[in-house]
């Protein structure tokens, strides 16, 4: 029997363009017709240890705000980070910053807190930055079906 995965995606999403982001993701995670990974959409402030416990990878999404990943993201990292050191070593990872402008400065923290937890990125942060592009949403889809078919044939 296949063995059944949970992807876990923390999505902080305080704006209608991240909402479409994260959508994006999920529709591309079911598009993806997987039927042994189990999709897992939670909110950074509600998300626990447990809960990334259960997860054999995870996806975040955060908006870049005063040149950093969400206050919420933050405090979830704040409060898995010890708990998780040891259980989730090697954990594949992948994220979506969404910025103003920027986002260079999100990406080196997600870089620097994700090496001292030893995860495994499996492909650069997507950085959607500057004026909305529609384009976003296909890219987001895609790593949403990437992760799915993935972490299904245990490419990751
Ligand atoms: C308080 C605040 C601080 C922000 N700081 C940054 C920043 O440092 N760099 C950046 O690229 N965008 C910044 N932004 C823009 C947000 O990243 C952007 O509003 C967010 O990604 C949501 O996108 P939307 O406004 O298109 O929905 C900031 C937004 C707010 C509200």
């Amino acid at each position: 029997m296949t063995q059944r995965k949970t992807l876990l995606f923390i999505a902080h999403t305080p704006s209608p363009n991240l909402e479409r982001l994260a959508n994006a993701f999920i529709d591309g995670v079911t598009a993806a017709q997987c039927s042994n990974i189990d999709i897992r959409h939670s909110a950074p402030l509600t998300s626990n240890a447990d809960e990334l416990n259960t997860a054999s990878a995870v996806v975040l999404l955060t908006p870049e705000n005063l040149g950093y990943m969400s206050g919420a993201m933050k405090d979830w990292f704040d409060r898995i980070y010890y708990p998780c050191l040891d259980s989730q070593q090697g954990l594949p990872v992948a994220a979506i910053i969404k910025a103003g402008h920027d986002g260079t400065g999100t990406h080196k923290a997600l870089s620097t807190i994700t090496t001292g937890l030893r995860w495994r990125w499996v492909q650069a942060p997507l950085i959607c930055k500057g004026e909305w592009q529609d384009s976003w949403l296909e890219d987001v889809h895609d790593l949403g079906s990437a992760m799915a078919v993935g972490l299904s044939e245990g490419m990751m």
